[in-house]
């Protein structure tokens, strides 16, 4: 797509000497609903490490392949699948009827059937394959010079996987599904992950060849393997010691047990890179989020989406950043909540604050605890210590907002800007009516109530005078204190 060399490089980690100048394709499976998820949503789109299911096939695909010859067979919910693609480049083949695995990867042909070279089938709920794991996949395949590879693992309990039945050379005679297999199959411990590498061309020359001849009735694209060796063609397995990598979500117990491998992972990443997390059990880190050295992490803390946090910041307990970019030395105090939205280095935040939405905050600046921030612009060393709360504003360098004040920026139909300058001081208690602008150095005595601007360097009050009456006393009769 016109991208230059370099760039891609720097997005891809593809590593073109390997590649031999063969081409990769990946049919990523992904059209099941998953019954055992028990849910309204499609399988692959359940979350596990930040990232939906099958995000966490098209990243590892892409160790190998460009997006545009990535493929998800999708059925369930497919419209909001291809949303979740769409970022990705990768493109999408309809299954609407799900027929099996070799009808699955055959939705595929028409999008793929041309490229020639390897194809990779991955499947859409194995989200912790790793883009390693599928480059030793691929150069297995062009070392072997056979027709295919298929990933492989032996398990004490094999049960509800298929079997890898081996021929004497070695190579892999059939692959058998449990409800197929007799007894003595049912004992062999070495299963099928479901994950090959394939010569493209043969695969999809004889992929019709594949019935529905089983107990399931299905199109069980394990069958190629026979198919391929009645064509003189050989399958190679490949035995891989780590068996939670071709593990596949089923239900919601596996969902949890892979998202806590993810964040386990994610966790002891950062810390050996320089970042104490107090409590790493207890903390909740997407995958692409990134933190400086010296960071602190208190317990409890989740940080999520595309966060990126600057050296020697504390992020205190149990607060949540979303998309939020922190500069260094910043202090979260705890239980603060913060969402697509900048902090600048060595501000405060927080303990309870709420930034939502964004919010610039600038070097400096203090928010302090029940203060909410909504499109809001804080300039440095600015000040908003106590329960305000400040939306659609721009507040200039080291201005004072007083605790108790509030931004009146909504009309009931349009929302309005409030501007205010440098150094200004706004009184406790406040209620700015926006659209208002308040000019720098200006002072607003606590419990206004503005609806009109007010300029640099002046005072405005907006409150009732205050009366005192000397020497009153309640009329008799009326009760005391
Ligand atoms: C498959 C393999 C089995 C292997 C196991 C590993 C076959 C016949 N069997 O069995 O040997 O041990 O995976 O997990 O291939 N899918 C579609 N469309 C379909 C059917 C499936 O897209 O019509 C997708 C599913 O969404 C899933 C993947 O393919 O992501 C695997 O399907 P699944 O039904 O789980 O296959 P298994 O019965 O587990
Ligand atoms: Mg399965």
């Amino acid at each position: 797509m016109g991208e230059g060399r370099g760039s891609r490089q720097a997005t891809a980690p593809l590593n073109v000497e390997f590649l031999h100048f063969m081409k990769t394709s990946i049919a990523i499976l992904a059209a099941g609903l998953g019954t055992r998820m028990k849910s309204n949503l499609a399988k692959v789109l359940h979350r596990a490490g930040g990232f939906t299911l099958v995000e966490h096939a098209v990243r590892a695909a892409r160790a190998v392949a460009e997006p545009s010859d990535i493929i998800a067979v999708i059925g369930h919910q497919a419209d909001s699948v291809k949303n979740v693609l769409e970022p990705y480049g990768v493109g999408s083949a309809l299954q609407t009827e799900q027929r099996g695995t070799g009808h699955a990867l055959s939705m595929a042909q028409e999008a793929l059937g041309n490229a020639g070279g390897r194809l990779v089938v991955l499947y859409g709920d194995v989200p912790l394959l790793s883009g390693e794991t599928i480059r030793r996949l691929v150069s297995l395949y062009d070392e072997s010079g056979k027709a295919g590879v298929v990933i492989t693992c032996s398990l004490d309990d094999p049960t509800g996987y298929g079997r890898i039945v081996r021929a004497g050379d070695g190579t892999v005679a059939a692959i058998v599904e449990e409800k197929a297999a007799s007894e003595e199959q049912r004992a062999i411990r070495q299963i099928n992950s479901g994950i090959y590498c394939f010569n493209a061309d043969l695969v999809w020359k004889h992929l019709a060849e594949i019935g529905t001849a089983n107990p399931a009735g299905e199109y069980y694209l394990t069958d190629i393997v026979e198919i391929l060796r009645k064509y003189g063609h050989g399958v190679v397995p490949m035995l891989i010691e780590d068996f939670s990598e071709i593990l596949g979500i089923n239900n919601r117990v596996e969902l949890a047990q892979v998202d806590e491998i993810l964040r386990k992972r994610k966790a002891h990443a950062l810390m050996l890179e320089g970042v104490t997390i107090e409590r790493p059990d207890t903390v909740v880190i997407d995958l692409d989020v990134r933190v400086g050295r010296d960071v602190v992490v208190e317990s409890g803390v989740r940080l999520l989406g595309s966060t990126v946090i600057g050296e020697g910041s504390v992020i205190g307990a149990g607060s949540v950043l979303t998309n939020a970019v922190i500069g260094e030395r910043v202090l979260i105090a705890p239980y603060t909540i913060v969402s697509d939205s900048e902090i600048g280095e060595d501000a405060h935040v927080g303990p309870f604050a709420r930034l939502r939405q964004n919010n610039q905050v600038g070097a400096n600046a203090h928010i302090g605890n029940f203060v909410e921030l909504k499109e809001t612009r804080m300039g440095k060393g600015a000040k908003a210590n106590h329960l305000a709360y400040l939306g659609d504003s721009v507040i200039g360098t080291k201005t004072n907002i007083g605790a108790g004040t509030i931004t009146c920026n909504y009309d009931g139909v349009n929302k309005h800007q409030t501007r205010i300058g440098e150094h200004a001081f706004i009184g406790s208690n406040s209620t700015l009516v926006a659209p208002i602008e308040i000019g720098d150095r200006a002072y607003v005595g606590a419990g206004s109530v503005l609806t009109k601007p007010v300029p640099a360097e002046s005072l405005a009050l907006g409150r009732a005078h205050q009366v005192v009456k000397a020497g009153w006393k309640p009329k008799a009769g009326t009760k005391k204190g």
